[in-house]
């Protein structure tokens, strides 16, 4: 088991933010989290990242990491954390490759000094990614696209065991979208363990085999991804009607 959530909850300023998660991931799964907006995703992967603890005696362990009874600093290296968030916290100077070696000391600027092999490293996966031509410009000069690979390229260059992927493909064009499912799918193939947190369920691939969906803060239903994306559970889920359609492996869900 790669995490193991036992009884989670999480308060800020006097409001649970997360009330008795549980939640368990075996090595090979990959997970679509859904969620209405406010309802706790990203606050939930902030604890698997290690930024937050639980409260009131619930357990955490990600990777063998339990919380509270062992160091958990190097955790966020065998993690790659994509999202909008880490996108406006990144110094607006620093050039892609910068960011993307920053990746290696899991820090926001970089700060440590690197090797020829690291530069030539950060080069490959920039390469990969399609933007080393872009690997001095300021990260502020990018457009959303560019930006979005650079934060990608960052989370691989530590070859994580998860990566996480919140709300990645906002702002993203069809195309852009297109080498972002193709870099996802590649992954996956490279057993890496994918989270994916959409508010989209078209952009739900199919190497996805597991759904969690949360409703103000706790668990509605978790499992195979079959099961729980289906009409029915979805309606109690979102509390509205709505349809749902399968296309090619995808889903498509519209309010009524
Ligand atoms: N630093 C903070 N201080 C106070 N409240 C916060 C803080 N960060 C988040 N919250 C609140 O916690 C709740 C959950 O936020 P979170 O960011 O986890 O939601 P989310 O499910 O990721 O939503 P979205 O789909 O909009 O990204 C929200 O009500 C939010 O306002
Ligand atoms: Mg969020």
């Amino acid at each position: 088991m790669i995490i193991d959530l036992q009884n989670v909850s999480y308060r800020r300023n006097g409001h649970m933010i997360l009330k008795n998660i549980d939640w368990q991931v075996e090595a090979g799964e990959h997970w679509i989290i859904l969620g209405l907006n406010g309802c706790g995703k990203t606050t939930l992967l902030e604890m698997i990242n290690g930024y937050i603890f639980p409260m009131y005696g619930g357990s955490a362990n990600v990777l063998g990491y339990q919380f509270g009874s062992c160091p958990i600093a190097d955790l966020r290296k065998h993690i790659g954390w994509i999202s909008n968030a880490l996108s406006q916290n990144l110094p607006v100077n620093d050039t892609p490759l910068e960011i993307v070696l920053s990746g290696k000391f899991a820090s926001i600027g970089l700060w440590e000094k690197v090797s020829d092999a690291d530069v030539k490293e950060a080069e490959a996966i920039l390469d990969k990614l399609g933007i080393l031509h872009l690997k001095e410009r300021t990260y502020s000069s990018l457009s959303q696209g560019e930006k979005q690979k650079v934060i990608i390229g960052r989370a691989l260059i530590s070859n994580p065991e998860i990566i996480i992927f919140d709300e990645a493909c906002n702002g993203l064009d069809i195309f852009a979208k297109r080498d972002l499912y193709r870099i996802i799918e590649k992954l996956a193939e490279e057993n890496k363990s994918i989270f994916f947190v959409t508010h989209n369920t078209d952009e739900i691939l199919p190497i996805f085999n597991k759904a969690l969906l949360i409703k103000d803060g706790e668990v509605h239903s978790k499992g195979d991804l079959k099961e729980v994306i289906q009409q029915e559970n979805l309606q109690d889920f979102y509390g509205s009607e709505v349809d749902v359609f399968e296309r090619n492996d995808r889903f498509f869900i519209f309010a009524k």
